[in-house]
């Protein structure tokens, strides 16, 4: 029998292609946003990332740029509406649309009531409205001014992929983050679940990443120190902390045609900790 080559539309290239397609990253100079862009860059996307760490900006968009990514960069505050909204309907006039949108700008808030390792560190009455504030501003109206940067031009399209990026936080409690963080994303959760529904008959998919205790630079990079690792190992069914190149996978089936029945889900990177 003479070897037949595979049927080109199931080729892994084909169902995961975003080649030529247009999206935009928030929070893209590192971590989870730096991984996502990096593997929308490498499959031939156009991507504009956006964050408001000017230096560690442009430090990705040349890392990208030099191994052939067709990136723009912008240093915007997500939770700067009117700047967000400018900066991308630039992008979208000079790509002629957009077929996807990552807010996933987010910070950690300080800690939580109490340290990886289980110790009591501070409660309720310890959360100061400042944090909340915060949080509330970046994490929450962040996502939703960039969710509305994109909205209109997708609906018009009548097709686009928006994704949120969440945290296992949003739908387990856990000592080692702040109220305010597990508060709002929770909130976030619930804002995928309403515009999905919403933007469902316009043929805008929306859902959302749950990622869970990721190496990168958040909360100060204390996910860096190996006696915090080792105390949340344990919380881990999979053993072990994961790193931003895990998004990888599932940043091409959001963001491709491999997830066109797939809309108003949260889609948990956590080494099983959702399964608990
Ligand atoms: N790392 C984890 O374990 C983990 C777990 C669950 C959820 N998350 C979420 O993942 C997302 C990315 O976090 P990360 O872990 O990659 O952290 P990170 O600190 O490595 O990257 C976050 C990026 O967002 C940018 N940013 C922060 N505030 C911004 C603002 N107002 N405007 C624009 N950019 C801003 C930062 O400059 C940074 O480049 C966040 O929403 C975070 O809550 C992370």
């Amino acid at each position: 029998m003479s070897p037949t080559a595979a049927p080109p539309l199931l080729s892994a290239q084909s169902v995961f292609d975003v080649s030529g397609q247009s999206f935009v990253v928030t929070g893209a100079a590192s971590g989870l946003g730096a991984a996502m862009s990096e593997v929308l860059s490498a499959n031939g996307a156009h991507v504009l990332l956006m964050d408001s760490d000017a230096q560690a900006l442009t430090a990705v968009h040349e890392r990208l740029s030099v191994t052939g990514g067709r990136v723009q960069s912008q240093v915007v505050d997500v939770s700067n509406a009117q700047a967000l909204q400018k900066h991308v309907a630039d992008f979208v006039a000079s790509r002629q649309g957009l077929d996807g949108l990552f807010a996933n700008a987010g910070i950690s808030g300080g800690p939580g009531f109490g340290t990886a390792a289980g110790a009591v560190t501070g409660g309720l009455e310890a959360q100061s409205p400042q944090d909340w504030e915060r949080i509330f501003r970046i994490n929450l109206h962040g996502v939703v001014a960039s969710m509305q940067s994109a909205v209109s031009v997708m609906k018009l399209q009548k097709r686009g992929s928006l994704v949120l990026t969440a945290s296992i936080a949003g739908v387990k409690a856990e000592p080692f983050v702040s109220y305010a963080y597990a508060t709002v994303k929770s909130a976030v959760i619930q804002l995928m679940r309403q515009s999905a529904l919403e933007l469902a008959p316009f043929g805008v998919r929306v859902n959302a990443i749950a990622p869970g205790f990721i190496i990168t630079n958040i909360a100060g990079g204390r996910l860096h120190d190996s006696a915090t690792a080792l105390s949340l190992q344990s919380k881990i069914p999979l053993g072990r902390l994961g790193s931003a190149s895990e998004l990888h996978g599932v940043t091409l089936l959001l963001a491709s045609q491999a997830s066109s029945y797939i809309t108003g889900a949260l889609i948990p990177v956590d080494g099983g900790v959702l399964a608990l």
